[in-house]
Protein backbone atom coordinates (compact mmCIF):
# COMPACT_ATOMS: atom_id res chain seq x y z
CA UNK A 1 0.00 0.00 0.00
CA UNK A 2 1.76 3.65 -0.90
CA UNK A 3 1.54 6.25 1.79
CA UNK A 4 -1.18 8.28 -0.01
CA UNK A 5 -3.32 5.01 0.41
CA UNK A 6 -2.31 4.48 4.20
CA UNK A 7 -3.35 7.86 4.63
CA UNK A 8 -6.57 7.79 2.97
CA UNK A 9 -7.65 4.64 5.44
CA UNK A 10 -6.37 6.15 8.42
CA UNK A 11 -7.65 9.76 8.07
CA UNK A 12 -11.59 10.30 8.04
CA UNK A 13 -13.05 12.82 6.05
CA UNK A 14 -15.34 13.61 8.91
CA UNK A 15 -12.68 13.85 11.79
CA UNK A 16 -10.38 16.46 9.70
CA UNK A 17 -12.99 18.98 8.16
CA UNK A 18 -14.57 19.29 12.14
CA UNK A 19 -11.31 19.62 13.46
CA UNK A 20 -11.74 23.15 11.63
CA UNK A 21 -15.57 23.85 11.48
CA UNK A 22 -18.63 22.35 12.87
CA UNK A 23 -20.34 19.98 10.54
CA UNK A 24 -24.46 19.17 11.52
CA UNK A 25 -25.59 15.49 10.30
CA UNK A 26 -28.26 15.63 7.75
CA UNK A 27 -29.10 12.15 6.22
CA UNK A 28 -26.24 10.39 5.09
CA UNK A 29 -24.28 13.40 4.97
CA UNK A 30 -22.86 16.39 6.96
CA UNK A 31 -23.39 20.17 6.20
CA UNK A 32 -21.54 23.34 7.10
CA UNK A 33 -21.23 26.92 6.17
CA UNK A 34 -18.68 27.08 3.55
CA UNK A 35 -15.00 27.03 5.40
CA UNK A 36 -13.59 28.71 1.93
CA UNK A 37 -16.34 31.50 1.42
CA UNK A 38 -18.49 33.41 2.69
CA UNK A 39 -21.96 32.71 2.61
CA UNK A 40 -25.35 32.26 5.32
CA UNK A 41 -26.63 29.02 4.31
CA UNK A 42 -24.93 25.98 4.47
CA UNK A 43 -23.73 25.06 1.31
CA UNK A 44 -20.89 22.82 2.05
CA UNK A 45 -21.38 19.42 2.21
CA UNK A 46 -19.07 16.30 3.04
CA UNK A 47 -19.87 12.37 2.31
CA UNK A 48 -18.69 10.11 4.51
CA UNK A 49 -18.97 7.33 2.28
CA UNK A 50 -16.77 8.86 -0.59
CA UNK A 51 -14.55 10.18 1.76
CA UNK A 52 -15.44 13.65 -0.16
CA UNK A 53 -16.47 17.12 0.21
CA UNK A 54 -17.47 19.62 -2.44
CA UNK A 55 -19.14 23.29 -2.03
CA UNK A 56 -22.16 23.95 -3.84
CA UNK A 57 -21.76 27.96 -3.28
CA UNK A 58 -19.78 30.34 -4.77
CA UNK A 59 -16.42 27.95 -4.75
CA UNK A 60 -18.61 24.92 -6.76
CA UNK A 61 -15.06 22.84 -6.26
CA UNK A 62 -14.94 19.84 -4.33
CA UNK A 63 -12.41 16.93 -3.79
CA UNK A 64 -10.77 14.10 -1.36
CA UNK A 65 -9.47 15.07 2.06
CA UNK A 66 -6.04 15.93 0.67
CA UNK A 67 -7.18 18.56 -1.48
CA UNK A 68 -9.31 19.57 1.76
CA UNK A 69 -6.31 20.02 3.60
CA UNK A 70 -4.38 21.54 0.89
CA UNK A 71 -6.95 24.27 0.49
CA UNK A 72 -7.71 25.18 4.38
CA UNK A 73 -3.75 24.96 4.80
CA UNK A 74 -2.95 26.88 1.54
CA UNK A 75 -0.50 24.01 1.33
CA UNK A 76 0.74 21.66 -1.47
CA UNK A 77 -0.05 17.90 -2.51
CA UNK A 78 3.04 16.82 -1.13
CA UNK A 79 2.73 18.99 2.05
CA UNK A 80 -0.64 18.41 2.68
CA UNK A 81 0.41 14.04 2.25
CA UNK A 82 3.01 15.19 5.33
CA UNK A 83 0.46 17.15 7.53
CA UNK A 84 -2.08 14.00 7.28
CA UNK A 85 0.53 11.52 7.81
CA UNK A 86 1.55 13.72 10.95
CA UNK A 87 -2.29 13.35 11.97
CA UNK A 88 -2.63 9.54 11.36
CA UNK A 89 0.30 8.60 12.68
CA UNK A 90 1.91 7.12 9.35
CA UNK A 91 5.45 7.45 9.10
CA UNK A 92 7.17 8.76 5.94
CA UNK A 93 10.11 7.79 5.42
CA UNK A 94 12.40 10.45 4.72
CA UNK A 95 11.52 10.63 1.11
CA UNK A 96 13.11 11.49 -2.02
CA UNK A 97 10.53 14.22 -2.33
CA UNK A 98 12.33 16.24 0.12
CA UNK A 99 15.39 15.18 -0.75
CA UNK A 100 14.37 16.16 -4.37
CA UNK A 101 12.74 19.93 -3.66
CA UNK A 102 16.15 20.40 -0.87
CA UNK A 103 18.05 20.08 -4.35
CA UNK A 104 16.41 22.37 -6.14
CA UNK A 105 16.00 25.25 -3.76
CA UNK A 106 19.67 24.86 -3.15
CA UNK A 107 20.69 25.02 -7.07
CA UNK A 108 19.31 28.35 -6.80
CA UNK A 109 20.29 29.50 -3.74
CA UNK A 110 23.78 28.75 -5.07
CA UNK A 111 22.58 30.45 -8.37
CA UNK A 112 21.44 33.82 -6.04
CA UNK A 113 24.98 33.95 -4.43
CA UNK A 114 26.95 33.73 -7.71
CA UNK A 115 24.60 37.05 -9.38
CA UNK A 116 25.30 38.25 -5.50
CA UNK A 117 29.00 38.09 -5.83
CA UNK A 118 29.16 39.73 -9.18
CA UNK A 119 27.26 42.38 -8.11
CA UNK A 120 29.60 43.28 -5.49
CA UNK A 121 32.73 42.76 -7.95
CA UNK A 122 34.32 45.51 -9.35
CA UNK A 123 33.34 44.57 -12.67
CA UNK A 124 29.98 45.67 -12.11
CA UNK A 125 30.13 49.57 -12.38
CA UNK A 126 27.58 49.77 -14.75
CA UNK A 127 24.91 47.78 -12.92
CA UNK A 128 25.66 49.56 -9.54
CA UNK A 129 25.64 52.62 -11.40
CA UNK A 130 22.05 51.67 -12.72
CA UNK A 131 20.79 50.86 -8.80
CA UNK A 132 21.90 54.49 -8.28
CA UNK A 133 20.31 55.43 -10.97
CA UNK A 134 16.94 53.97 -10.27
CA UNK A 135 18.01 55.06 -6.06
CA UNK A 136 17.91 51.93 -4.77
CA UNK A 137 20.51 51.50 -2.08
CA UNK A 138 23.14 49.28 -0.79
CA UNK A 139 21.44 47.72 2.11
CA UNK A 140 18.07 47.53 0.03
CA UNK A 141 20.21 45.55 -2.94
CA UNK A 142 20.84 43.26 -0.39
CA UNK A 143 18.11 43.21 1.56
CA UNK A 144 16.71 41.62 -1.54
CA UNK A 145 19.50 39.96 -3.08
CA UNK A 146 19.80 42.01 -6.14
CA UNK A 147 22.29 40.31 -8.02
CA UNK A 148 24.09 40.42 -11.58
CA UNK A 149 24.18 37.89 -14.43
CA UNK A 150 27.59 37.77 -15.54
CA UNK A 151 30.59 35.36 -15.57
CA UNK A 152 30.44 31.66 -15.98
CA UNK A 153 27.61 30.48 -14.01
CA UNK A 154 27.59 27.10 -15.42
CA UNK A 155 31.20 26.09 -13.91
CA UNK A 156 30.22 28.07 -10.88
CA UNK A 157 27.43 26.03 -10.63
CA UNK A 158 29.22 22.85 -11.29
CA UNK A 159 32.00 23.66 -8.56
CA UNK A 160 29.72 24.25 -6.33
CA UNK A 161 28.11 20.69 -7.09
CA UNK A 162 24.99 21.41 -8.63
CA UNK A 163 24.31 18.81 -11.86
CA UNK A 164 23.62 20.25 -14.86
CA UNK A 165 20.02 18.86 -15.11
CA UNK A 166 18.97 20.26 -11.75
CA UNK A 167 20.06 24.08 -12.92
CA UNK A 168 18.06 22.87 -16.08
CA UNK A 169 14.79 21.81 -14.01
CA UNK A 170 14.78 25.07 -11.97
CA UNK A 171 15.62 27.21 -15.33
CA UNK A 172 19.08 28.33 -14.92
CA UNK A 173 20.57 27.09 -17.83
CA UNK A 174 19.04 26.07 -21.18
CA UNK A 175 19.93 23.17 -23.67
CA UNK A 176 21.03 24.89 -26.89
CA UNK A 177 22.89 22.51 -30.03
CA UNK A 178 25.90 24.09 -28.65
CA UNK A 179 25.81 23.11 -25.09
CA UNK A 180 23.77 24.54 -21.83
CA UNK A 181 24.01 27.88 -21.52
CA UNK A 182 23.01 30.40 -18.68
CA UNK A 183 19.67 31.66 -19.27
CA UNK A 184 19.92 35.23 -18.14
CA UNK A 185 22.86 36.62 -19.24
CA UNK A 186 24.11 40.10 -18.76
CA UNK A 187 20.61 41.19 -16.95
CA UNK A 188 20.26 42.64 -13.07
CA UNK A 189 18.49 39.91 -11.23
CA UNK A 190 15.68 39.91 -8.78
CA UNK A 191 15.27 36.24 -6.88
CA UNK A 192 12.12 35.39 -5.89
CA UNK A 193 11.62 34.06 -2.79
CA UNK A 194 8.57 31.89 -1.53
CA UNK A 195 6.72 33.00 1.94
CA UNK A 196 9.55 30.92 3.78
CA UNK A 197 12.34 32.44 1.95
CA UNK A 198 13.30 29.69 -0.20
CA UNK A 199 14.56 30.75 -3.51
CA UNK A 200 12.22 29.28 -6.10
CA UNK A 201 12.98 31.62 -9.32
CA UNK A 202 14.00 35.12 -10.89
CA UNK A 203 13.26 38.15 -12.51
CA UNK A 204 15.83 39.44 -14.82
CA UNK A 205 16.40 43.22 -15.57
CA UNK A 206 17.72 44.05 -19.42
CA UNK A 207 20.15 47.10 -18.23
CA UNK A 208 19.88 48.80 -21.46
CA UNK A 209 16.57 49.03 -22.25
CA UNK A 210 15.89 45.99 -24.45
CA UNK A 211 13.59 43.84 -25.19
CA UNK A 212 12.04 42.32 -23.27
CA UNK A 213 12.30 44.02 -20.38
CA UNK A 214 12.04 41.32 -17.64
CA UNK A 215 13.12 37.41 -18.52
CA UNK A 216 11.35 35.33 -15.08
CA UNK A 217 12.40 31.82 -14.72
CA UNK A 218 10.02 29.84 -17.14
CA UNK A 219 7.27 27.28 -15.10
CA UNK A 220 9.03 24.61 -13.18
CA UNK A 221 8.45 22.65 -10.39
CA UNK A 222 9.19 25.51 -8.06
CA UNK A 223 7.79 28.40 -10.24
CA UNK A 224 4.41 28.79 -10.53
CA UNK A 225 3.70 32.63 -11.71
CA UNK A 226 0.46 32.52 -10.87
CA UNK A 227 0.66 31.63 -7.23
CA UNK A 228 3.53 33.97 -6.25
CA UNK A 229 3.90 36.88 -4.73
CA UNK A 230 6.89 39.26 -5.05
CA UNK A 231 8.78 40.61 -1.62
CA UNK A 232 5.71 37.99 0.42
CA UNK A 233 9.46 36.53 1.71
CA UNK A 234 9.95 39.76 3.76
CA UNK A 235 6.38 40.85 4.02
CA UNK A 236 4.65 38.26 5.39
CA UNK A 237 5.99 39.21 9.32
CA UNK A 238 4.37 42.88 8.82
CA UNK A 239 1.48 41.64 7.34
CA UNK A 240 0.63 39.24 9.42
CA UNK A 241 1.06 41.02 12.66
CA UNK A 242 -1.00 44.68 11.14
CA UNK A 243 -3.44 42.24 8.80
CA UNK A 244 -3.21 44.65 5.78
CA UNK A 245 -0.99 44.05 2.84
CA UNK A 246 -0.87 46.53 0.16
CA UNK A 247 -0.49 44.96 -3.65
CA UNK A 248 1.64 46.16 -6.38
CA UNK A 249 2.62 45.12 -9.99
CA UNK A 250 6.64 45.35 -10.48
CA UNK A 251 9.59 44.34 -8.88
CA UNK A 252 11.01 47.72 -8.55
CA UNK A 253 7.74 49.00 -7.18
CA UNK A 254 8.18 46.22 -3.89
CA UNK A 255 11.44 47.57 -3.36
CA UNK A 256 10.95 51.36 -3.74
CA UNK A 257 8.31 50.27 -0.84
CA UNK A 258 10.14 48.58 1.47
CA UNK A 259 12.84 50.87 1.15
CA UNK A 260 10.87 53.70 2.71
CA UNK A 261 9.46 51.75 5.22
CA UNK A 262 6.07 50.28 3.64
CA UNK A 263 6.91 46.65 4.97
CA UNK A 264 3.56 44.82 3.76
CA UNK A 265 4.09 45.54 0.42
CA UNK A 266 4.04 42.81 -2.35
CA UNK A 267 3.77 42.20 -6.25
CA UNK A 268 1.34 40.32 -8.32
CA UNK A 269 4.24 39.43 -11.09
CA UNK A 270 2.72 42.38 -13.54
CA UNK A 271 0.20 40.29 -14.28
CA UNK A 272 -4.14 40.89 -13.00
CA UNK A 273 -3.76 39.34 -9.21
CA UNK A 274 -5.06 35.25 -9.14
CA UNK A 275 -7.12 33.61 -6.79
CA UNK A 276 -4.42 31.96 -5.54
CA UNK A 277 -2.13 35.16 -5.08
CA UNK A 278 -5.77 36.39 -2.83
CA UNK A 279 -5.40 32.52 -1.30
CA UNK A 280 -2.28 33.31 0.14
CA UNK A 281 -2.75 36.73 1.66
CA UNK A 282 -6.36 35.55 2.48
CA UNK A 283 -5.02 33.70 5.47
CA UNK A 284 -1.93 35.79 6.75
CA UNK A 285 -4.45 39.65 6.49
CA UNK A 286 -7.78 41.24 5.85
CA UNK A 287 -7.13 44.63 4.89
CA UNK A 288 -6.19 44.52 0.98
CA UNK A 289 -5.23 47.51 -1.11
CA UNK A 290 -4.38 47.33 -4.38
CA UNK A 291 -2.15 50.16 -5.46
CA UNK A 292 -2.72 50.40 -9.70
CA UNK A 293 -2.21 53.01 -12.04
CA UNK A 294 -4.51 55.17 -13.21
CA UNK A 295 -3.86 54.68 -16.80
CA UNK A 296 -6.61 53.27 -19.26
CA UNK A 297 -4.75 50.12 -19.38
CA UNK A 298 -3.92 49.74 -15.69
CA UNK A 299 -7.66 50.31 -15.35
CA UNK A 300 -8.96 47.27 -17.35
CA UNK A 301 -6.18 45.28 -15.90
CA UNK A 302 -7.89 46.32 -12.10
CA UNK A 303 -10.94 45.74 -13.46
CA UNK A 304 -10.04 42.16 -14.80
CA UNK A 305 -8.16 41.71 -10.97
CA UNK A 306 -11.29 42.64 -9.03
CA UNK A 307 -13.29 40.11 -10.83
CA UNK A 308 -11.44 37.37 -9.38
CA UNK A 309 -10.63 38.59 -6.42
CA UNK A 310 -13.65 40.29 -4.97
CA UNK A 311 -14.59 36.78 -5.56
CA UNK A 312 -12.83 34.99 -2.99
CA UNK A 313 -13.20 38.35 -0.43
CA UNK A 314 -16.72 38.40 -0.21
CA UNK A 315 -17.39 42.31 -0.02
CA UNK A 316 -18.09 43.12 3.52
CA UNK A 317 -19.32 39.83 5.20
CA UNK A 318 -17.70 38.33 8.21
CA UNK A 319 -16.59 35.10 7.53
CA UNK A 320 -17.36 32.67 10.55
CA UNK A 321 -13.31 31.66 10.79
CA UNK A 322 -13.54 31.12 14.38
CA UNK A 323 -11.77 27.64 14.34
CA UNK A 324 -9.08 28.98 12.02
CA UNK A 325 -5.42 29.30 12.71
CA UNK A 326 -5.30 32.74 12.32
CA UNK A 327 -8.30 33.08 15.00
CA UNK A 328 -9.55 35.99 12.77
CA UNK A 329 -13.26 37.24 12.95
CA UNK A 330 -12.84 40.60 11.00
CA UNK A 331 -14.19 41.09 7.83
CA UNK A 332 -12.15 41.71 4.92
CA UNK A 333 -12.01 44.45 3.05
CA UNK A 334 -10.86 45.10 -0.39
CA UNK A 335 -9.16 49.13 -1.54
CA UNK A 336 -7.93 50.61 -4.33
CA UNK A 337 -4.92 53.21 -4.26
CA UNK A 338 -4.91 54.81 -7.65
CA UNK A 339 -1.43 55.70 -8.39
CA UNK A 340 -1.48 59.10 -10.59
CA UNK A 341 -1.84 58.84 -14.52
CA UNK A 342 1.80 57.51 -16.58
CA UNK A 343 3.45 56.36 -12.93
CA UNK A 344 3.81 53.60 -10.92
CA UNK A 345 4.40 53.35 -7.12
CA UNK A 346 8.10 53.45 -7.77
CA UNK A 347 8.21 56.56 -9.02
CA UNK A 348 5.52 58.21 -6.88
CA UNK A 349 7.38 57.28 -4.25
CA UNK A 350 10.61 58.10 -5.04
CA UNK A 351 9.06 61.55 -6.57
CA UNK A 352 6.45 62.79 -3.69
CA UNK A 353 6.10 60.10 -0.94
CA UNK A 354 3.59 62.46 0.57
CA UNK A 355 1.17 61.85 -2.23
CA UNK A 356 1.94 58.14 -1.81
CA UNK A 357 1.19 58.05 1.91
CA UNK A 358 -1.92 60.29 0.93
CA UNK A 359 -2.84 57.44 -1.98
CA UNK A 360 -2.79 54.46 0.70
CA UNK A 361 -4.28 56.17 3.14
CA UNK A 362 -7.17 57.55 1.23
CA UNK A 363 -7.93 54.61 -0.84
CA UNK A 364 -11.32 53.72 -1.80
CA UNK A 365 -13.74 50.94 -0.87
CA UNK A 366 -13.51 48.31 -4.16
CA UNK A 367 -17.50 49.14 -4.56
CA UNK A 368 -17.31 53.13 -4.70
CA UNK A 369 -13.95 52.68 -7.03
CA UNK A 370 -16.30 50.56 -9.39
CA UNK A 371 -19.14 52.88 -9.54
CA UNK A 372 -16.72 55.91 -9.97
CA UNK A 373 -14.38 54.25 -12.84
CA UNK A 374 -17.18 52.61 -14.28
CA UNK A 375 -19.53 55.88 -14.69
CA UNK A 376 -16.67 57.39 -16.38
CA UNK A 377 -16.26 54.27 -19.01
CA UNK A 378 -20.22 54.06 -19.74
CA UNK A 379 -22.33 56.25 -20.99
CA UNK A 380 -24.78 56.54 -17.92
CA UNK A 381 -27.26 59.33 -19.46
CA UNK A 382 -28.62 56.88 -21.53
CA UNK A 383 -31.26 54.22 -20.54
CA UNK A 384 -29.21 51.12 -21.16
CA UNK A 385 -25.76 52.53 -19.60
CA UNK A 386 -27.58 52.97 -16.41
CA UNK A 387 -28.55 49.18 -16.22
CA UNK A 388 -24.84 48.50 -17.40
CA UNK A 389 -23.40 50.15 -14.59
CA UNK A 390 -26.18 48.35 -11.89
CA UNK A 391 -25.73 44.81 -13.51
CA UNK A 392 -21.81 45.61 -12.69
CA UNK A 393 -22.04 46.74 -9.44
CA UNK A 394 -25.03 44.88 -8.41
CA UNK A 395 -23.13 41.38 -7.28
CA UNK A 396 -21.37 43.51 -4.85
CA UNK A 397 -23.75 45.62 -3.51
CA UNK A 398 -26.27 42.68 -3.18
CA UNK A 399 -23.53 40.55 -1.50
CA UNK A 400 -22.91 43.28 1.46
CA UNK A 401 -24.75 41.49 4.46
CA UNK A 402 -25.71 44.84 5.94
CA UNK A 403 -29.00 45.80 5.33
CA UNK A 404 -27.63 49.78 6.18
CA UNK A 405 -24.75 49.66 4.09
CA UNK A 406 -26.89 48.50 1.13
CA UNK A 407 -28.71 51.15 1.04
CA UNK A 408 -25.52 53.31 1.28
CA UNK A 409 -24.85 52.44 -2.44
CA UNK A 410 -28.58 52.16 -3.28
CA UNK A 411 -28.26 55.88 -2.25
CA UNK A 412 -24.82 56.28 -4.07
CA UNK A 413 -26.32 54.62 -7.57
CA UNK A 414 -29.37 56.87 -7.40
CA UNK A 415 -27.30 60.42 -7.27
CA UNK A 416 -24.94 58.97 -9.57
CA UNK A 417 -27.55 57.99 -11.88
CA UNK A 418 -29.64 60.56 -11.41
CA UNK A 419 -32.74 58.27 -11.01
CA UNK A 420 -35.17 57.90 -8.14
CA UNK A 421 -33.79 55.26 -5.02
CA UNK A 422 -36.87 53.53 -6.19
CA UNK A 423 -36.09 52.73 -9.54
CA UNK A 424 -32.75 51.42 -8.66
CA UNK A 425 -34.48 49.02 -6.27
CA UNK A 426 -36.23 47.78 -8.93
CA UNK A 427 -33.72 47.67 -11.17
CA UNK A 428 -31.70 45.64 -8.35
CA UNK A 429 -34.94 43.60 -8.07
CA UNK A 430 -35.45 42.80 -11.67
CA UNK A 431 -31.67 41.93 -11.65
CA UNK A 432 -32.48 39.33 -8.62
CA UNK A 433 -35.31 37.64 -11.07
CA UNK A 434 -33.60 37.27 -14.17
CA UNK A 435 -31.13 35.08 -12.21
CA UNK A 436 -33.78 33.26 -11.27
CA UNK A 437 -35.31 32.80 -14.34
CA UNK A 438 -34.27 29.31 -15.56
CA UNK A 439 -35.92 28.04 -12.30
CA UNK A 440 -39.57 28.24 -13.38
CA UNK A 441 -37.93 26.46 -16.29
CA UNK A 442 -35.73 23.72 -15.14
CA UNK A 443 -37.32 20.32 -13.22
CA UNK A 444 -36.18 19.18 -9.94
CA UNK A 445 -35.74 15.38 -10.04
CA UNK A 446 -32.96 13.53 -10.13
CA UNK A 447 -32.22 11.96 -13.74
CA UNK A 448 -30.64 9.11 -13.00
CA UNK A 449 -29.20 6.44 -10.11
CA UNK A 450 -26.08 5.06 -12.32
CA UNK A 451 -23.06 4.83 -9.85
CA UNK A 452 -19.98 2.49 -10.76
CA UNK A 453 -18.07 2.26 -8.44
CA UNK A 454 -15.26 1.72 -10.90
CA UNK A 455 -13.95 5.64 -10.82
CA UNK A 456 -10.44 4.68 -9.76
CA UNK A 457 -9.80 2.37 -12.55
CA UNK A 458 -11.56 4.85 -15.21
CA UNK A 459 -9.00 8.15 -13.63
CA UNK A 460 -6.17 5.57 -13.62
CA UNK A 461 -7.13 4.26 -17.33
CA UNK A 462 -7.28 8.13 -18.73
CA UNK A 463 -3.97 8.76 -17.24
CA UNK A 464 -2.55 6.05 -18.74
CA UNK A 465 -3.70 6.95 -22.03
CA UNK A 466 -2.65 10.61 -21.79
CA UNK A 467 0.57 9.69 -20.88
CA UNK A 468 1.09 7.52 -23.87
CA UNK A 469 -0.56 9.74 -26.19
CA UNK A 470 0.67 12.93 -25.95
CA UNK A 471 -1.06 14.81 -28.74
CA UNK A 472 -4.09 14.32 -26.99
CA UNK A 473 -3.19 17.41 -24.62
CA UNK A 474 -4.76 20.11 -26.68
CA UNK A 475 -8.11 18.07 -26.99
CA UNK A 476 -8.42 18.37 -23.14
CA UNK A 477 -7.41 21.75 -22.27
CA UNK A 478 -10.82 22.27 -21.14
CA UNK A 479 -11.56 19.69 -19.14
CA UNK A 480 -12.24 19.71 -15.34
CA UNK A 481 -9.94 18.42 -13.39
CA UNK A 482 -12.68 18.50 -10.57
CA UNK A 483 -14.24 15.38 -12.60
CA UNK A 484 -11.53 13.05 -10.40
CA UNK A 485 -12.17 12.25 -7.33
CA UNK A 486 -8.81 10.87 -5.83
CA UNK A 487 -6.47 13.89 -5.26
CA UNK A 488 -3.43 11.96 -6.59
CA UNK A 489 -4.92 11.36 -10.17
CA UNK A 490 -5.96 15.05 -10.50
CA UNK A 491 -2.40 16.90 -8.63
CA UNK A 492 -0.87 14.14 -12.20
CA UNK A 493 -3.77 15.78 -14.84
CA UNK A 494 -3.13 18.57 -13.63
CA UNK A 495 0.61 18.37 -13.60
CA UNK A 496 0.74 16.85 -17.48
CA UNK A 497 -1.40 19.48 -18.84
CA UNK A 498 1.31 21.80 -17.75
CA UNK A 499 4.65 19.61 -18.40
CA UNK A 500 5.83 19.74 -22.00
CA UNK A 501 7.11 15.72 -21.92
CA UNK A 502 7.13 13.02 -18.98
CA UNK A 503 10.60 13.93 -18.14
CA UNK A 504 9.24 17.51 -17.16
CA UNK A 505 6.28 15.78 -15.87
CA UNK A 506 8.53 13.86 -13.71
CA UNK A 507 10.39 16.62 -12.37
CA UNK A 508 7.07 18.94 -11.35
CA UNK A 509 5.80 16.00 -9.46
CA UNK A 510 5.51 15.63 -6.25
CA UNK A 511 8.09 12.50 -4.90
CA UNK A 512 5.65 11.28 -3.22
CA UNK A 513 3.81 10.54 -7.32
CA UNK A 514 6.75 9.15 -8.42
CA UNK A 515 5.69 5.60 -7.89
CA UNK A 516 1.87 6.15 -8.90
CA UNK A 517 3.75 7.68 -11.97
CA UNK A 518 5.76 5.23 -13.02
CA UNK A 519 3.19 2.63 -12.45
CA UNK A 520 0.93 4.38 -15.06
CA UNK A 521 3.46 4.43 -17.59
CA UNK A 522 4.48 0.98 -17.38
CA UNK A 523 0.81 -0.08 -17.81
CA UNK A 524 0.74 0.54 -21.66
CA UNK A 525 -3.41 0.33 -22.51
CA UNK A 526 -4.00 -2.57 -25.20
CA UNK A 527 -3.16 -2.24 -28.74
CA UNK A 528 -5.71 0.27 -29.73
CA UNK A 529 -5.49 2.68 -33.36
CA UNK A 530 -5.47 6.36 -32.96
CA UNK A 531 -8.84 6.76 -33.82
CA UNK A 532 -10.41 3.91 -30.63
CA UNK A 533 -7.54 5.58 -28.54
CA UNK A 534 -9.32 8.68 -29.06
CA UNK A 535 -12.89 7.35 -29.03
CA UNK A 536 -12.18 5.75 -25.79
CA UNK A 537 -10.39 8.62 -24.08
CA UNK A 538 -13.53 10.42 -24.66
CA UNK A 539 -15.69 8.02 -23.57
CA UNK A 540 -14.12 7.46 -20.06
CA UNK A 541 -13.55 11.01 -19.66
CA UNK A 542 -17.07 12.24 -20.38
CA UNK A 543 -18.21 9.25 -18.06
CA UNK A 544 -15.85 10.44 -14.96
CA UNK A 545 -17.57 13.91 -15.67
CA UNK A 546 -21.33 12.28 -15.51
CA UNK A 547 -20.29 10.27 -12.67
CA UNK A 548 -19.37 13.01 -10.90
CA UNK A 549 -21.91 15.11 -11.36
CA UNK A 550 -24.58 12.16 -10.51
CA UNK A 551 -22.57 11.92 -7.15
CA UNK A 552 -22.90 15.63 -6.76
CA UNK A 553 -26.38 15.56 -7.43
CA UNK A 554 -27.37 12.92 -4.84
CA UNK A 555 -26.01 14.93 -2.33
CA UNK A 556 -26.99 17.71 -3.46
CA UNK A 557 -30.90 16.35 -3.52
CA UNK A 558 -30.21 15.36 0.23
CA UNK A 559 -31.24 18.59 1.52
CA UNK A 560 -34.05 18.09 0.27
CA UNK A 561 -35.30 15.48 2.46
CA UNK A 562 -35.40 18.02 5.64
CA UNK A 563 -38.14 20.10 6.84
CA UNK A 564 -36.67 23.34 5.68
CA UNK A 565 -36.73 23.84 1.30
CA UNK A 566 -33.17 23.72 0.05
CA UNK A 567 -31.63 27.33 -0.14
CA UNK A 568 -32.66 29.20 -3.57
CA UNK A 569 -28.77 28.86 -4.78
CA UNK A 570 -29.05 25.14 -4.01
CA UNK A 571 -31.97 24.90 -6.48
CA UNK A 572 -30.35 26.69 -9.12
CA UNK A 573 -27.33 24.59 -8.62
CA UNK A 574 -29.53 21.23 -8.56
CA UNK A 575 -30.77 22.77 -12.09
CA UNK A 576 -27.76 23.31 -13.14
CA UNK A 577 -26.62 19.73 -12.74
CA UNK A 578 -29.47 18.52 -14.03
CA UNK A 579 -28.44 19.99 -17.29
CA UNK A 580 -25.04 19.32 -17.19
CA UNK A 581 -25.92 15.76 -17.00
CA UNK A 582 -28.29 15.22 -19.58
CA UNK A 583 -25.54 17.53 -21.96
CA UNK A 584 -23.28 14.61 -20.95
CA UNK A 585 -25.68 12.13 -22.07
CA UNK A 586 -26.36 13.43 -25.18
CA UNK A 587 -22.38 13.19 -25.56
CA UNK A 588 -22.43 9.69 -25.88
P1 LIG B 1 6.61 47.15 -15.26
O1 LIG B 1 6.81 47.36 -16.71
O2 LIG B 1 5.73 48.10 -14.52
O3 LIG B 1 8.05 47.03 -14.61
O4 LIG B 1 6.06 45.70 -15.10
P2 LIG B 1 8.66 47.69 -13.30
O5 LIG B 1 8.68 46.68 -12.21
O6 LIG B 1 7.98 48.98 -13.02
O7 LIG B 1 10.18 47.91 -13.74
P3 LIG B 1 10.86 49.25 -14.23
O8 LIG B 1 10.47 50.31 -13.25
O9 LIG B 1 10.37 49.55 -15.61
O10 LIG B 1 12.29 48.93 -14.18
C1 LIG B 1 5.56 45.26 -13.86
C2 LIG B 1 5.98 43.84 -13.63
O11 LIG B 1 5.55 43.02 -14.71
C3 LIG B 1 6.45 41.95 -14.92
C4 LIG B 1 7.53 42.12 -13.86
O12 LIG B 1 7.17 41.36 -12.73
C5 LIG B 1 7.48 43.60 -13.56
O13 LIG B 1 8.02 43.95 -12.31
N1 LIG B 1 7.05 42.05 -16.27
C6 LIG B 1 7.09 43.23 -16.95
C7 LIG B 1 7.57 40.93 -16.84
O14 LIG B 1 7.53 39.84 -16.25
N2 LIG B 1 8.15 40.99 -18.08
C8 LIG B 1 8.23 42.16 -18.78
O15 LIG B 1 8.81 42.18 -19.88
C9 LIG B 1 7.68 43.30 -18.20
MN1 LIG C 1 8.53 50.98 -12.92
Amino acid sequence: MSVIEEIRTKADIIDIVSSYISLNQSGKYFKSICPFHSEKTPSFIVNPDRQSWHCFGACGTGGDVFSFVMRIESIGFGESIKFLANKTGVKLKEKDNDLKFKELYEANLIALRFFQDNLNSKNAKYANEYLVKRGIDTETARMFNLGLSSGDLLSYLKTNGVKENTAESVGLIKKFDSGYRDFFKGRLMFPIHDWKGNVIGFGARSLDDSIPKYVNTPATSLFDKKSILYGLNLAHGSIKKSKKAIIVEGYMDVIAAHQKGYSNVVASMGTAITKQQVGALKFIGNEFILALDADFAGQEATLRSLDSAWELIGNSQSLNKKSFSNGNNTPFSLKIAEVPQGQDPDELIRKDFKKWEFIIDNSEPLIDYLIRILSLKIDIKSGEGKMQLVKNVFPLVTSIDNFFDQDKYIRILSKKLEVSESSVRSSFSSLKNNNNDYRKKGDLHLISNLNPKIEGQLEKYVLCLLLDNPEFKEDILEYSPENFSNSEYKEIFIRWRNSPNIDQLNNNLDGYLTNLLNELLSNKPVSLDMKQKKHALFECLNRLERDHLLELQKEILSTKHEKIPPPRDLEDKIIELNKLIKKSFLKR
